[in-house]
């Protein structure tokens, strides 16, 4: 029952986080694209008022007409639309889902066996959360560094992208060599988000705080607060396509599976934001193709280095099989994965925090075995299951497997 509870709170939580970000994403695009959009004022009475800049739009049976006002602004009236709210839920929604998931069994999510690293293999659980919430600190306390060194007046933003773009092929680096990699793509991705929410809470809400109170009392306010917003905010749009998509990586095992999945996935993170970066450049009427081009590009490269067959854990483990053992017969494998798999991977997982089978997979008739052999044997011979190996399987066990010729 308190499995069922778990899972059913996963849903709720994943629910609002996936809504709350489709809300905060998409008011995100538009004013980007209301930014670009903005054409200086037609009439000589509005430009005289310190209208920036303008622009009409037609949406639900009405005429809109948007006007930008920087650092002189009309009477603000009693509503201002403030917009935070639905960056915070986004943030608390994802890290709750993080917690209830991967910080709950880090054994299942956080450790990774296979890691090249000695000292990373023999992290408790405890230590390998405490380091995955780390890395969304110190990931935000770097880029922010970044942001402040590097391009505090906005006067070098172009060298303070590359910085960010390192930045982030560090983390994707580093989280794969030490987390499994689905967690890897997951935590690259939350330090992407948390950085955005951050910048919100920090930076764009503090800016326009001050900046509202200058002009309600009547004095000037400081126009680096408008611009220093602005960098945050641009900042934030080339990190919305990276991040959902990383996101997404975690059903699409063939992406952070692959022996290179730091590459692919620092393809993915650069391809997003040339996207968003033609993207951003239409609606002012300058884009550039080139864009789109080499962001579709890196794609191309990225879905070659994740394709099929080229794992180096599932030949050797073949190769070793070959050797030691001619064939396995069904009796073999049920027995093993009896002993390996079904506390888990059955229609009751006797397995604790597990209701249901997880990607809906039973694996206890040699019907279902038979049926399911070829992504049995590729699990199994690329070490993704048993999942953190909590059932203590063994490589001759794997071997077995790999002899399996259904
Ligand atoms: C501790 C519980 C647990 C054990 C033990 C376990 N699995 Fe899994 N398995 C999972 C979970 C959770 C998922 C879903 C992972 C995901 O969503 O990426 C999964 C997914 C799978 C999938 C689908 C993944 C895909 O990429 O298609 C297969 C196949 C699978 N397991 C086979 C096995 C085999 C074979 C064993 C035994 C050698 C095993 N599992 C042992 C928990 C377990």
């Amino acid at each position: 029952m308190s499995a069922y509870l778990s899972e059913f709170s996963s849903l709720l939580l994943r629910w609002l986080h996936v809504v709350a970000a489709i809300a905060w994403i998409g008011e995100s695009i538009y004013f980007v694209m209301l930014d670009n959009s903005l054409r200086p004022p037609q009439r000589q009475q509005e430009a005289d008022q310190g209208v920036h800049g303008e622009m009409f739009a037609v949406h639900g049976g009405g005429f809109y007409h948007n006007r930008k006002f920087l650092t002189r602004a009309p009477q603000i009236g009693p509503e201002l639309h403030w917009s935070f709210w639905k960056a915070y839920t986004t943030w608390l929604s994802g890290f709750a889902l993080f917690a209830v998931i991967y910080l709950a069994s880090p054994q299942l999510y956080l450790i990774n066996a296979q890691s090249p690293w000695e000292w990373a293999r023999s992290l408790s659980g405890m230590q390998a959360g405490t380091l995955a919430v780390g890395y969304l600190i110190v990931g935000w306390l770097a880029y922010d560094q970044l942001c402040r060194r590097i391009s505090p007046n906005m006067q070098r933003d172009g060298i303070l992208s590359l910085a960010v773009a390192v930045l982030m092929i560090v983390i994707a680096w580093s989280t794969s060599q030490i987390f499994p990699g689905r967690a890897a793509f997951l935590i690259t991705a939350a330090v992407m988000a948390t950085a955005m929410s951050a910048n919100v809470f920090f930076w764009i809400i503090p800016g326009q705080r001050r900046m509202v109170r200058a002009l309600t009392s009547g004095t000037q306010p400081d126009p680096l607060d408008g611009s220093r917003g602005k960098q945050r905010s641009v900042h934030n749009t080339y990190f919305t396509l990276p991040v959902v998509l990383l996101m997404l990586s975690n059903h699409y095992a063939f992406l952070y599976r692959a022996p290179y999945n730091w590459l692919v996935m620092s393809l993915f993170i650069l391809s997003g934001a040339l996207i968003r970066q033609y993207f951003v450049q239409r609606h002012s009427k300058t884009q550039h193709w080139g864009y789109i081009v080499f962001g579709v590009a890196l794609i191309v490269v990225a879905a070659w280095f994740a394709r099929p067959g080229q794992d180096q854990a599932s030949t050797t483990a073949t190769d070793t099989a070959s050797a030691s053992q001619e064939t396995a017969d069904l009796a073999q494998v049920k027995a093993v994965i009896g002993q390996r798999c079904i506390q888990c991977h059955a229609a009751r997982p006797s397995m604790d925090g597990f209701s249901s089978p997880p990607a809906g997979i039973e694996l206890e008739t040699s019907g279902q075995l038979t049926q399911q052999a070829d992504t049995i044997k590729r699990v199994v011979a690329d070490n993704t299951m048993p999942l953190g190996n909590v059932t203590g399987m063994t490589a001759s066990e794997r071997d077995i497997i790999a002899a399996w010729q259904p």
